[in-house]
């Protein structure tokens, strides 16, 4: 029994932040951002809203793609970094909007790769008899920016995004998986504070320590390796060849690793989902956003193979080779 993909969709909150919003407030200028990062704009959520809101959305437009009610879902796993609250879980508060009952929901925690990670649970679960699983990579990344650290906080946005999976016995679906993660590059990139080794304090809070921390050139450089590793494992394993895919949907952190994740596969860039300009780095998002848009644009349709590659904190990173 293979997991295929029988509806897709995405949501970004309507408010939008363009370099020039961050000329104002940090030492820095919209040429700088383009050139080092490719990000244009980016989407943020605004007051008390939360992961789950975002995730709401993107849901019900997967679940009215793969025509499926509610009611039929089996489960739901949350990928994220920045759910609601630590408990419960993104995913019982979406469970809970979507008036969905008694059914498995759970969050995974994987950074960035989070939303590959969770496709291997999807893909047991499928294989062990489950079906309609709804998988999310939903994100409120500007929640936990430090708004006066220019080497960050020009690089995050908001969103979500929603897979239907369903069972098939036909030749498509998860094709192939790879993993991997190395925990001794965890202080490169982390939320220092809020969790059991530093919980929330007067210092903690005036230090900024409930905020993203990333020493971005050390991460570029393993970011680099690590999603052409996971590329060409993920292929491998599946005895595919580069060229036999139709479209690389890389996690979106900076345009120069796409392109350096390209060159090594060899792929021109007309094969690969690029929108880092219009959204910034989304975390656990950033994939099933830019898949969403390729299928809703037809840029890729059934039987199409695509490639996704992630990387990020722990580090984490991944590559799924999906059929559509
Ligand atoms: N505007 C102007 N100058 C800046 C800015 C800014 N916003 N930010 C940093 N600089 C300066 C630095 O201070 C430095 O100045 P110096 O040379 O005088 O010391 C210079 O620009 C170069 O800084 P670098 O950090 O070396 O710049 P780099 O080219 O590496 O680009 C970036 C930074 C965009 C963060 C890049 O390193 C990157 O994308 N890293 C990887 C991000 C990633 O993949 N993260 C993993 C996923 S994210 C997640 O899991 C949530």
């Amino acid at each position: 029994m293979n997991a295929y993909l029988a509806g897709i969709g995405s949501y970004v909150p309507p408010k939008i932040l363009t370099n020039a919003y961050f000329e104002k407030i940090v030492d820095t200028s919209d040429e700088w951002i383009r050139t080092r990062s490719g990000i244009r704009e980016r989407h943020v959520v605004e007051g008390t809203t939360a992961t789950s809101d975002l995730a709401l959305e993107a849901s019900k437009r997967a679940l009215d793609q793969a025509k499926v009610p509610v009611k039929k879902i089996e489960a739901i796993i949350v990928a994220t970094a920045t759910p609601d609250m630590y408990f419960p879980s993104a995913a019982c508060l979406l469970q809970h909007k979507l008036g969905a009952r008694k059914i498995i929901s759970f969050d995974v925690t994987a950074g960035c790769s989070g939303f590959l990670y969770a496709m291997s649970i999807v893909e047991s679960f499928i294989k062990t008899g489950y079906d309609n699983i709804l998988l999310l990579g939903a994100e409120c990344l500007t929640k936990i920016t430090d708004y006066t650290n220019r080497s960050s906080c020009v690089l995050f946005g908001d969103a979500a995004g929603a897979v239907l999976f369903k069972q098939t016995n036909e030749d498509r679906g998860i094709l192939s998986t790879y993993f991997a993660a190395d925990g001794s590059y965890g202080d490169l990139l982390n939320m220092p504070a809020g969790g059991s080794l530093r919980p929330a304090s007067h210092e903690t809070v005036d230090k900024h320590m409930h905020c993203i921390t990333m020493i971005g050139n050390e991460v570029f450089k393993v970011a680099v390796r690590s999603m052409a590793e996971a590329a060409l494992k993920a292929l491998e394993r599946a005895n595919i060849s580069p060229d036999k895919i139709s479209l690389l949907v890389p996690h979106q952190a900076n345009i120069r690793i796409i392109e350096a994740t390209a060159k090594r596969l060899k792929l021109p860039m007309d094969k690969v989902a690029v929108n880092i300009d219009k959204y910034g780095n989304t975390s656990a998002a950033s994939i099933p956003l830019a898949l969403d848009e390729a299928v809703r644009s037809g840029r890729v349709t059934q039987g199409d193979l695509v490639l996704m590659v992630a990387f990020g904190a722990g580090f984490t990173w991944s590559g799924v080779l999906l059929r559509l």
